[in-house]
């Protein structure tokens, strides 16, 4: 008989030595990241960390120079963003993407509607959107009075509420988000911090990338800090302080020691 251990959550996304270069900017120097479903990993650096760089590169904007990543612990080629969602993989960049004149439903199936078959002309099925528009955002309890509101009238928090619900249309293992809570006040940002907690429940992996170290701390279980492209820490949930996190993204400890 085994003794009973923590339950073990399935990996989904692992890099080992993922290198990138900008002509000769190192952006990313082999950095080994994993991403385990029901978790979330805040990923944090100063400016020029190399954060968007590997968001980029897992969401097949950008490619590796060298490295290798695995999906579910097979090797992977995220050559164009489509084969990363075909993988499993969705991204709600900072800009979010939203179109301000189209209402919640037609944002959130931009580009994946639901089209009739070819000798109805393709027309797009406004119902069944409608229905699986409702159960998405029902999933993560986000609230709108209304689906046919131009979500240019939405608030900070609902929006960003939509563009995590259509990343979420193709049911996706591992969901990214670029600074999520950037600019929101702060009742938005709980509710979006809510949003990543049901993000979690639902077993997927969840990346954020945070400059907000209060947040970091509320919702992450493991912080992988970024430092001029290179990884130079890892803490999980409770095992480090405010000033851990800050010595090791500004390389204040090092420096003391020259
Ligand atoms: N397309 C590019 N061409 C040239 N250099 C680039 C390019 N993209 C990123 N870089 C450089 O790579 C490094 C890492 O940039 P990156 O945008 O990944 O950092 P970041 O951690 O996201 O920073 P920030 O917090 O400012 O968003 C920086 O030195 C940046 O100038
Ligand atoms: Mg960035």
């Amino acid at each position: 008989m085994t003794v009973d251990s923590e339950p073990q959550l399935p990996i989904l996304l692992e890099l080992t030595k993922v290198s990138k270069y900008f002509g000769g900017v190192r952006a990313l120097h082999e950095v080994d990241m994993s991403v385990y479903g029901g978790e979330v990993v805040a990923l944090v650096g100063d400016n020029g960390a190399g954060k968007s760089t590997l968001v980029k590169i897992v969401s097949g904007v950008e490619s590796p120079d060298t490295g290798e990543i695995r999906v579910r612990g097979e090797t992977a080629r995220l050559e164009s963003p489509r084969a990363a969602a075909e993988a499993g993989i969705r991204t709600v960049f900072q800009d979010l993407s939203l179109c301000d004149n189209l209402d919640a439903v037609q944002n959130l199936f931009l580009g994946q509607e639901h089209c009739g078959p070819v000798w109805s002309g393709r027309r797009v099925r406004r119902h069944l959107m409608e229905e699986q528009a409702q159960r998405v955002l029902a999933s993560l309890s986000v609230k709108l009075r209304s689906l046919t509101t131009p979500v240019v009238a939405l608030s900070g928090g609902q929006r960003q509420g939509i563009a995590i619900c259509r990343a979420l249309i193709s049911d996706p293992a591992v969901v990214i988000l670029d600074e999520p809570t950037a600019a929101l006040g702060v009742s938005q940002r709980g509710e979006v911090l809510d949003l990543i907690h049901r993000l979690r429940e639902q077993g997927r992996g969840v990346v954020v990338i945070s400059h907000d170290m209060k947040d970091v701390r509320q919702v992450a279980d493991r912080v992988v800090v970024l430092r001029l492209g290179s990884k130079v820490a890892e803490f999980r949930r409770g095992a480090y302080t405010p000033s851990d996190l800050v010595s090791a993204m500004t390389g204040a400890d090092e420096s003391t020691n020259d």
